[in-house]
């Protein structure tokens, strides 16, 4: 249990899990500040894009990421090119690397630690931090942790219905390929592998809509808070 008077809540999970909806909607019913840490790998993922470095190459990539790290900022991850599934691929092959991890783990623990301000709403009651590694590397101390996931297919057609809604042209089967191949990479890599905390509580949203995947992390918080 985190001692802090703030509490911080984890929530980890697979890609289009349902988690980022869950953890804004959270945020907004409790009141806490949320901290979407994809986006810190994704800045990275198009920093190492745009500059053409290889992002294989793990020294070049951890020098961006060392020079990104004493910069950053969250407004910087409004930047809507993040949003973009090149993003998401790059930050999964960038963010294999144990320097990068290293060069965002302090910006985090900070943001669990200290919540920023809430627009229009004033002090954070608490932190919300939506990643891969956060009940087990970046707040193994938080107090409620939980793992969200659902099933490979229902994860692709989501995104695949998300991708189509917004007009990009993609098929079903390059998403899936793509998700199972970032599946892999972020549960295999050797540097915080995704995986649930020994403590964490999990929810599989394959046969559930948002509103009860909400009630059911609402219900594992009020337990625990
Ligand atoms: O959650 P999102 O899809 O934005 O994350 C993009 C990629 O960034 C993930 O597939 C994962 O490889 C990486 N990531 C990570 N650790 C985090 C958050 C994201 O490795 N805490």
């Amino acid at each position: 249990m985190q001692q802090s008077s703030t509490p911080v809540i984890a929530i980890d999970g697979t890609a289009a899990s349902g988690k980022g909806t869950l953890c804004r909607r959270l945020g907004q019913t409790l009141g806490f500040a949320v901290l979407d840490t994809g986006k810190l790998y994704r800045l990275i993922g198009i920093r190492v894009l745009n500059t053409g470095i290889d992002p294989q190459d793990e020294d070049a990539v951890t020098q961006i990421a060392q020079g990104l790290q004493t910069s950053l900022s969250l407004d910087e991850l409004n930047d809507p090119q993040l949003q973009s599934d090149e993003a998401g691929t790059m930050a999964s092959i960038t963010g294999q690397y144990a320097g990068v991890r290293q060069a965002l783990l302090d910006f985090q623990r900070h943001f669990a630690a200290h919540p920023p301000e809430i627009a229009g709403i004033g002090a954070a009651k608490g932190a919300i931090l939506d990643g891969r590694d956060i009940g087990t590397v970046i707040a193994p101390d938080a107090d409620v942790k939980i793992f969200i996931t659902a099933d490979l297919q229902i994860r692709a057609k989501r995104r695949y219905k998300e991708l189509q809604s917004q007009g990009i042209p993609v098929t079903y089967d390059a998403v899936f390929e793509d998700m199972k191949a970032r599946d892999v990479r972020d549960s295999s890599r050797s540097s915080a592998p995704m995986l649930p905390a020994e403590d964490a509580h999990q929810i599989d949203t394959s046969d559930m809509t948002i509103d009860q995947a909400f009630d059911k992390a609402i219900s594992i918080i009020n337990d625990a808070l």
